[in-house]
């Protein structure tokens, strides 16, 4: 972790700094010419440094005996929203390593700060931090290139942002906990692995919080009739775990909140497989298990004042003489029969009873996340995750946790007339709806599982796993929806 230190003193010149100052458009030349001097301030506009948002500009200079790298950042004219200030600093950080010691963030220039509070210090701190998130446990150790920062110093009189640093330090632990379980590859993390990182996470937390574990094996999924979710884990070879940890406050809880997330360590397709394209990269498809097992362990570190349970039902999606089969009728522990018509669309079969288990635990609310549905990605791009519900109030508060966070995320419908498309000849429904909509279908199969619970469905099958780097993102997995989760837990 960086030692991060907020101050409206600047700090001496030392060996192998960088001092990165934040500049706003309007008056960038009459400010840096103040700053550093005319022929600095010359070399920068030729540089074609306005301070957009974007524009940087690099150069050295050498003051109190030390070479020092100053990196001009341009923050554009409009006020910076929330998922701008987490990559503000992550641009900063990147652009003092690999090679110094200290950063000096300076934000004197930027007027009109906001948020102002400590808010901004969170925000900054999670750039700050996963900045420094590298993915190279099989990389030969002679060339991995970890971050050499160690101290950050932020510039601003704003002092009371300070207040924000250690919790975004503790969101962005999380954050790279999840983005480790993303990355790492389905020969390793399997349904066994996320039951061991439970299992870890409890014996992390066992001084300072009241978590408790429990994984149901097979036999105990059986006696639950959890027939979907054993449908699609019945090929193995990877045995199943169905993997329920709870974090309980001190003192009262506000109330109690499920996080489910779709845990499909590989998503082969199934008999209906995967063109070997599509196939690549679906270690990812247990993304959803990554945000909530971690956010869980977040929200206990920052002791959030509600009962936090994370389920997830565990299972690899393959193909094998055993697997499920198009045509099998499942029938989950509502009760509900589905006939298969795509072993592909697996997901919502897990969740399925996992969201029936949750609401036996009567939550006052219930959020899912998953790698849902290609479809979502066809509507709202790689970034933003697609939200649905039925409670337009608990929509709103997540989508508003959302912004605070600075993770995108867009409101899609859940049209009851699509249920049309999930009607089965000789079940209550199949698993898939038709080609269009299939986001939307897809939630809607979902909500025949959550009846009488507030719920919010989070399809994060873009914004998962990040292709081009973006924002605080290498290509990767990003760990999203844990800091929106630990907004929304506030
Ligand atoms: N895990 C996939 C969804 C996915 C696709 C996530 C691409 C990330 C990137 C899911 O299990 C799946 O295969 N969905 C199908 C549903 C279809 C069969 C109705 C899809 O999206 O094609
Ligand atoms: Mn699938
Ligand atoms: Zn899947």
């Amino acid at each position: 972790m960086l030692s991060i230190e907020w101050t409206s003193q600047e700090p001496a010149t030392t060996a192998l700094q960088t001092l990165v100052v934040v500049l706003a458009s309007p008056d960038c030349a009459t400010v840096l010419e103040r700053l550093f001097g005319a022929p600095t301030a010359q070399a920068a506009v030729a540089g074609r440094f306005t301070g957009r948002l974007g524009d940087q500009f690099r150069f050295a200079r050498e003051r109190d005996g030390s070479l020092q790298t100053v990196v001009l950042l341009g923050l554009g004219a409009d006020a910076p929203t929330a998922g701008r200030w987490r990559s503000l600093a992550h641009e900063a950080l990147r652009a003092a390593q690999v090679g110094s010691l200290q950063l000096v963030l300076d934000l004197r220039q930027v007027t009109g700060l906001t948020p102002a509070t400590p808010q901004l210090g969170n925000l900054l701190a999670q750039g700050l931090e996963l900045a420094t998130y590298r993915y190279d446990r099989y990389i030969a150790e002679a060339r991995r290139k970890p971050s050499t920062v160690q101290r950050v110093t932020v510039l601003s009189e704003h002092t009371a942002a300070s207040e924000g640093l250690a919790r975004g330090q503790t969101i962005a632990t999380a954050v790279a906990r999840a983005r480790d379980l993303v990355n790492g590859p389905a020969n390793e993390v399997t349904p066994t692995y996320l039951a061991e990182f439970a299992a870890a996470v409890v014996g992390r937390l066992k001084d300072c919080a009241d978590v408790v574990l429990e994984v149901l094996e097979r036999e105990d999924c059986e006696k639950l009739g959890m027939g979907c979710y054993l449908g699609v884990a019945q090929c193995g070879p990877q045995p199943l775990k169905f993997i329920h940890l709870r974090y309980t406050p001190k003192g009262e809880a506000k109330g109690r909140v499920c996080l489910v997330g779709k845990g499909v360590t590989f998503d082969s397709g199934g008999l209906s497989l995967k063109p070997s394209d599509a196939m690549m990269g679906m270690k990812m498809d247990m993304g959803g298990a990554a945000a909530v097992l971690c956010a869980l362990e977040g929200a206990a570190q920052l002791a959030v004042p509600w009962e936090v349970h994370a389920i997830v039902a565990a299972t690899e999606n393959m193909i094998g003489g055993s697997a499920y089969k198009l045509g099998d009728v499942l029938t989950a522990s509502n009760g509900k029969t589905v006939e298969i018509d795509n072993t592909d669309a697996e997901g919502r079969l897990t969740l399925a009873d996992a969201l029936v288990y949750a609401g036996k635990l009567q939550p006052t609310y219930t959020l899912d996340f998953a790698t849902l549905t290609g479809a979502c990605i066809v509507a709202l791009g790689p970034h933003i995750a697609g939200v649905m519900s039925r409670d337009e109030e608990l929509c709103t508060q997540w989508l508003s946790a959302s912004e605070r966070a600075g993770e995108d995320a867009w409101r899609l419908p859940l049209p009851e007339a699509l249920k049309e498309q999930l009607k089965s000849p000789i079940a209550d429904m199949r698993n898939t709806g038709e080609r269009w909509g299939g986001a939307v279908t897809a939630g809607l199969f979902l909500s025949e599982f959550t009846e009488g619970q507030r719920w919010v469905h989070v399809d994060i099958a873009g914004p998962a796993m990040v292709r081009k780097p973006f924002g605080v993102n290498d290509e990767g997995g990003s760990g999203y929806a844990v800091a929106t989760i630990l907004e929304f837990l506030r």
